[in-house]
């Protein structure tokens, strides 16, 4: 039968890094003990008071739909955090949904705002799911492609170079997975003034918000005149270490959030109930295991990229936050990043993920994870550095496949 499967679906590529834990767990069962530095899953434990609290609820009983939109206490604690860390304003009842995942506010957002053939910019290198997600609600994702040449900078004429009548939407990441860099206020005024000008709205993904070692985190959506364009999107998984509860949010205009609302009710009614208590705990409650856990990353990111900018041909800016590094590998013997990171697992069982995975403006680098602890990360560091040196320009091939 032809057609059996949506264009939709065709369209859209296997995820580079669903492909790498398969081989991970391939070469695994076959024995090999593989170091992952590739994933993006938080090496810490759900902090203990917010396991609590939703083991409570889940055990009195708290097991039914909750309000489609979200806990009312939950989406009051959203609000007082939004306006307390970030400068923005959403009322509870009208301006807030809280979502399983932040991935799913992500793609209810573009379901919500995108017609069949808009096109949605989407700066890169940047997290691949944006690109797929545009591309499954029937909108056409258009790469900006930023160079390491100037830190991966946003700048008007690299914008200007792609919009179109078309454009409906520009997705923003800060700080940006796979390049750790944070938004600075000149580009945050470049891109609000763009966006007003050609009449975007603007989704902007504030995920690793929390995980921020220097500079500060700026909110698009409390930029002068940017409220009311601007759908800003969180979730608990990275901060508070809760990547397995899948709880998100979106905040934004209350036109934009009721749209997204017909999108949930009628595909997930509402994220789960004692989850969404562990949310609240995680709001309210104590914050010093989110300061600890920074605090590791922190110096993590700092022995991540000491030890990559030791080696001759790889250049590594410091993150300012999150817990990637974004290695430029392009003056090693392996120049071509999908090879490196394909030979690097074959040959030294180390996963790293190939920049290409992150769109244009990828290539040539590697992304790092410092998620795992320090004695998974000190040894894959050295597998590295050895592989590196031992496939330098010039040097005989070592024939050390696994
Ligand atoms: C930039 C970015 N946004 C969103 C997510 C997904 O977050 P969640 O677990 O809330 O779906 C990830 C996960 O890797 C990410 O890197």
């Amino acid at each position: 039968m032809s057609g059996r499967v949506a264009r939709r679906c065709t369209a859209v590529p296997q995820s580079v890094t669903v492909a790498l834990n398969d081989r991970v767990k391939e070469l695994r069962a076959r024995g090999t003990e593989v170091l992952d530095i590739g994933g993006g899953d938080p090496g810490f434990d759900t902090p203990g008071h917010i396991s609590a609290a939703a083991s409570d609820a889940l055990f009195a009983g708290f097991t039914h739909y909750t309000a489609s939109r979200g806990l009312p206490e939950l989406r009051q604690a959203i609000s007082e955090k939004l306006r307390r860390d970030n400068g923005v304003e959403a009322a509870p009842d009208t301006q807030i949904l809280v979502t399983p995942s932040s991935k799913h506010a992500l793609f209810t957002a573009l379901m919500a705002t995108l017609d069949p053939g808009d096109e949605v910019l989407v700066p890169t290198p940047s997290w691949g799911s944006y690109r797929s997600m545009a591309r499954l609600a029937g909108a056409v994702p258009v790469c900006v492609e930023l160079s390491a040449r100037d830190a991966f900078t946003v700048t008007r004429s690299r914008l200007e170079e792609h919009v179109s009548p078309r454009t409906k939407v520009l997705v923003l990441n800060t700080p940006n997975n796979p390049t750790g860099r944070v938004l600075g206020a000149p580009e945050a005024d470049t891109i609000a003034a763009f966006a007003a000008e050609h009449d975007l709205l603007i989704i902007t993904d504030e995920i690793y918000e929390k995980i921020l070692f220097s500079g500060e985190h700026l909110s698009m959506a409390a930029r002068p005149d940017c409220a009311d364009r601007t759908v800003t999107v969180n979730g608990f998984s990275k901060g508070y270490a809760m990547p397995g509860w899948r709880l998100g949010y979106a905040a934004g205009p209350p036109d934009i959030i009721s749209a997204m609302l017909a999108v949930h009710q009628h595909t997930v009614a509402c994220a789960g109930s004692f989850v969404q208590t562990g949310g609240v705990a995680a709001l309210r409650g104590p914050q010093g295991p989110l300061r600890e856990a920074v605090r590791a990353y922190a110096a993590r990111a700092g022995l991540v990229t000491r030890r990559l900018n030791e080696l001759v041909g790889v250049v590594c800016p410091a993150p300012a936050g999150t817990f990637y590094a974004f290695a430029d590998i392009s003056g090693t013997g392996i120049p071509d990043g999908d090879e490196f990171a394909e030979r690097l697992l074959a040959e030294a069982a180390v996963a790293v993920t190939p920049g290409s995975a992150f769109g244009p403006g990828g290539r040539g680098h590697i992304r790092v994870s410092f998620t795992a602890g320090p004695r998974v990360l000190e040894e894959a560091l050295a597998r590295l550095a050895a592989f590196v040196r031992d496939r330098a320009p010039g040097r005989p091939a070592p024939s050390t496949r696994m």
